[in-house]
């Protein structure tokens, strides 16, 4: 069955390189119908774009990732502005705030984050959010622009899943859920709402037991639907068609 719909993917990265059309090639034949692959700066967002254009199940986000905004800063607003009005960008995003690594300062990356979040507006697209250690103040800001879209990697509380759910925003998991210490996860897991659920790999990054350490790709995506079947009383395919059905919808496809 074709229904695996991967929210959040980085098939630019290098990790990539040596095998990169043969593997998005062959991963129709293994089930998967739709990736969003999403920008972290500028040239990761026209990256994606190329591989958009290149594949058909294949849409973008383009945006900065908060560790970038530092890097970005200078300039970037009318570079994103174009590009997020390419047919195939569907998001702006990965865009967010990091304060776990805080590889940007948190008053850059708040501000490129506000600026986005108003472009998005301004373009009528969702965001895909990266909250990493940074609950209060993403929530404080998406209460505040209320965007359409979706916590990607979600790693909050039961409680603040709600808040999200509350804005009409979608919750993304991936394979974090299969981790051993993945309580808090498990949490979220159960509650979400069916009809706001993404499942996602973030590849290369987040395999799921138990291939974790391998680099990660779509196909790899079951291993996380059985572990958020079992959370939920459900069975793998039936959380795969709710993911793609939501996909769908949250993006504006037909995948
Ligand atoms: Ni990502």
């Amino acid at each position: 069955m074709n229904n695996i719909f991967d929210s959040h993917a980085h098939y630019d990265s290098e990790a990539f390189n040596d095998d990169r059309k043969e593997l998005l090639g062959a991963l129709q034949g293994q089930g998967v119908c739709g990736i969003i692959n999403c920008g972290s700066d500028m040239a990761s967002s026209l990256a994606s774009l190329e591989l958009a254009d290149e594949f058909d199940f294949i849409y973008a986000a383009c945006g900065v990732h908060p560790h970038e905004a530092e890097g970005c800063k200078q300039g970037y607003l009318p570079v994103l502005k174009k590009l997020s009005s390419e047919e195939k960008c569907v998001a702006v995003g990965e865009i967010g705030l990091d304060y776990h690594y805080d590889f940007s300062p948190r008053d850059i990356q708040k501000t490129v984050f506000e600026q986005q979040l108003v472009l998005a507006k301004e373009l009528d697209l969702p965001v895909i959010i990266h909250d990493r250690e940074a609950h209060e103040d993403t929530l404080e800001l998406l209460k505040r622009y209320k965007p359409k879209g979706v916590v990607h990697c979600f790693s909050g509380s039961v409680e603040m899943a709600k808040e999200i759910v509350k804005l009409g925003m979608y919750i993304g998991l991936g394979g974090a859920v299969t981790f051993k210490n993945a309580r808090k996860p498990l949490e979220v897991a159960a509650y979400v709402p069916d009809d706001k659920l993404l499942i996602e790999t973030d590849c290369p990054y987040m395999t799921p037991v138990p291939h974790r350490g391998k680099r990660c790709d779509s196909s790899y995506i079951p291993f996380t639907a059985q572990v958020l079947a079992d959370a939920r009383n459900s069975t793998p395919e039936a959380i795969l068609d709710l993911t793609r059905k939501n996909a769908n919808k949250l993006f504006g496809l037909e995948l």
